[in-house]
């Protein structure tokens, strides 16, 4: 299966979809192909409850860990996020924050990360767009949590000049104390910078996969996933139809199961003709381990493919 010569360029895959429709799978199957076929690739999930080592067999671990030749994986934390809040410029927005409500830089950190979505995933993004732009890695292939919470992001900076904007000689004044001597708007102006460069980061290098299984529920949440990346300007380059029954047998229980299936596989071919739509089969048992996932790599990139 070949894939645009638009999508071949770009560096990191992200993967999309609801929880359990095969995100992990498909994206460990994927850094694996990428591996064997084009150099060192990192697997990386920003998931909150990740089980990418989990399906390589391994050990929770944040740093990277090499699995095979050219394969890393890596799973982004909570802790991973709060010491990029630490490098990049947390004690800046900090203060901003502490400017107008008393609170400890700890708990600060603890809110942002765990309460503000937007930020956290903010963060999320950019350490994989450094982690692309480092150049150590030929490919990344980002395991992400499932999207509603992953696309509300890079929206927090605009939203607060929104707020500040009906008095900004105020806050233009408001020099903050020991933590930084910049004025607040600037603040607020180098992190839109940084979210806008994000943004730019996820449209040019970043090749959006969606996956889905051929049911209703999973189906019927396609659109909003679709309507959500539109809204923000990214284009998904693929679909991935995962689980799909191909062997019934002399089995009614999965010949009813693979009848209902290709009723929802014909419509996700009509609704999303513009599209690669790659299916993948489902496996009589789950995919763990290298050699489950080339089963699973065979089916997205072809038999001669790795
Ligand atoms: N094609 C498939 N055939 C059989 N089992 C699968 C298939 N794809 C995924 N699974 C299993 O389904 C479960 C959920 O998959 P996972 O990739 O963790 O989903 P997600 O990351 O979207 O939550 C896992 O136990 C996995 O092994
Ligand atoms: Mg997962």
């Amino acid at each position: 299966m070949r894939e645009s010569p638009g999508a071949e360029t770009k560096r990191v895959t992200m993967f999309a979809g609801k929880g359990g429709v095969g995100k992990t799978t498909c994206a460990g199957a994927t850094a694996l192909h990428h591996a064997t076929s084009d150099g060192d690739t990192l697997a990386i999930s920003t998931d909150p409850t990740p089980s990418l080592l989990h399906i390589f067999e391994l050990k929770d671990r944040p740093k990277p860990v090499k699995v095979l030749e050219r394969l890393y994986v890596a799973e982004l934390g909570r802790n991973e996020v709060k010491d990029m809040w630490d490098r990049k410029f947390g004690r800046e927005v900090y203060g901003v924050f502490s400017s107008f409500v008393s609170v400890s830089y700890e708990e600060f950190t603890e809110f942002v990360t765990s309460i503000l979505p937007g930020l956290h995933d903010e963060f999320m993004v950019d350490y994989i767009k450094e982690l692309s732009q480092g150049g150590k890695y030929r490919q990344i292939v980002w395991d992400t949590a499932p999207m509603g919470q992953t696309l509300g992001l890079l929206q927090t900076p605009a939203m607060l000049r929104e707020h500040l904007r009906p008095a900004p000689r105020i806050y233009s004044r408001l020099k903050l104390g020991r933590e930084t001597r910049k004025p607040v708007l600037d603040i607020i102006k180098e992190w839109e910078g940084l979210s806008a460069a994000d943004m730019d980061f996820l449209r040019k290098d970043v090749k959006f996969v969606i996956i889905t299984i051929p049911e209703a529920l999973a189906v019927e949440q396609l659109d909003g996933i679709f309507a959500e990346l539109d809204r923000y300007g990214f284009r998904a380059e693929q679909l991935i139809i995962n689980n799909v029954i191909k062997e019934v047998g002399d089995s009614d229980f999965l010949k009813a199961r693979a009848e209902q299936q290709q009723g929802y596989i014909e419509s996700l071919y009509r609704s999303y003709s513009g599209i690669g739509i790659v299916e993948v089969p489902l496996f009589p048992h789950e995919i763990k381990g290298v050699d489950r996932l080339r089963k699973v790599e065979a089916s997205l990139f072809g038999q001669s493919g790795g």
